[in-house]
């Protein structure tokens, strides 16, 4: 970033420590996990469906919005998907608390981006194809989350030079990268690419804010990505799990069979909840992940390797 960059990317970074996007983990992500997260200089975000029911959501969204101020940057995840009956009333709550940015997940849907900008928040949106990134555009959204290959929950398929690259030849706003990225140095790597912040998911399913249970935040922090695999047997669309997950749910990774008749739904608080529940998502950047700490010190040690990459970086361009 330029000093005094007044891009949209330039003003977003400028109140961060560090260029960095929490990705909203279904289950997983908390109120208390979005306030760590953002009181460390990353944004913070959550999915709405994470509380038990909308009226939760508002007191979580006002725990996080007196924790942090008013001028805090923290996100809330919004699955724009038909089957998801929680979705007028849980934005009814976004729009009254005003939330700074909506994450949009599946699909793109225009008037909930013009109903998020008449408030002034910033609407995000991932996609998996440079083809759904144009259609995000057309919608008027004002960032592109890339999704890449490897990452956590509903994977992306491609490369992140691929993609990144791809969408760049035409998208001059906020581009955010996905996809296996826990280090510092590879946030910078995500900013040579051509990104503007990096989204970081899977590392803080072991964080201690983070709603996973012990066996789940020891299992990221002693695999790596020999242990995950893509699969479409549980929610019928490809994502990223844990093969001693399903191993422990006596089930052979190497031998599941696709239901024909499972396809995505949101019914009941989330996307076939039992799946994620007992059969554990992680992307292929857990490696990097050695400890199970409070999302502050992890935020703490991504800002350090971030520093010395940027160092080592410079000395390396200036030795050309
Ligand atoms: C357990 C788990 C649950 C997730 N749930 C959601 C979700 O509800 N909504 C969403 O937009 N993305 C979800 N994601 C994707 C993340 O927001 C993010 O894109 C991804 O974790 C980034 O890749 P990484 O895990 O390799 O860091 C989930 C990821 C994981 C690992």
């Amino acid at each position: 970033m330029m000093a005094g960059d007044s891009t949209l990317a330039g003003k977003l970074k400028a109140k961060l420590r560090i260029p960095v996007f929490a990705g909203p983990m279904f289950i997983a992500s908390t109120a208390d996990l979005v306030i760590a997260q953002s009181k460390a200089g990353i944004i913070g975000s959550m999915p709405a469906l994470n509380p038990r029911s909308t009226a939760a959501l508002d007191e979580d969204i006002a725990r996080i919005r007196e924790a942090l101020g008013d001028d805090a940057l923290y996100a809330v995840n919004l699955v724009a998907h038909r089957t998801n009956d929680r979705l007028e009333a849980d934005y009814e709550i976004i729009e009254k608390h005003k939330v700074p940015i909506v994450v949009l997940a599946l699909a793109a849907n225009a008037d909930l981006v013009k109903a998020i900008h008449n408030y002034g928040g910033l609407v995000f949106n991932d996609v998996v194809k440079n083809r759904h990134a144009r259609k995000c555009a057309e919608i008027g959204v004002d960032g592109i989350i890339a999704v890449a290959a490897g990452a956590g929950g509903h994977t992306g398929m491609l490369s992140p030079f691929a993609l990144v690259s791809e969408i760049r030849e035409w998208w001059q706003g906020p581009l955010v990268l996905s996809g296996c990225i826990a280090t510092g140095r590879q946030v910078l790597a995500a900013e040579a690419m051509g990104a503007d912040l990096a989204y970081i998911g899977s590392p803080f399913l072991a964080s201690a804010e983070a709603n996973t249970q012990a066996g789940f935040k020891k299992m990221i922090v002693e695999s790596s990505s020999d242990d995950v695999m893509i699969s479409d047997s549980f929610t019928g669309v490809k994502a990223s799990f844990l093969r001693p997950s399903i191993i422990e749910n006596g089930l052979d990774p190497d031998n599941l069979v696709r239901d024909p008749n499972l396809g995505i739904s949101i019914k009941d608080g989330g996307a076939n909840a039992k799946a994620w529940r007992d059969i554990w998502s992680a992307g292929q950047g857990i490696g990097a992940v050695k400890r199970s700490v409070p999302a502050a010190a992890y935020i703490d040690q991504v800002a350090s390797e971030y520093e010395m990459a940027c160092a080592d970086m410079t000395e390396r361009l200036a030795a050309r």
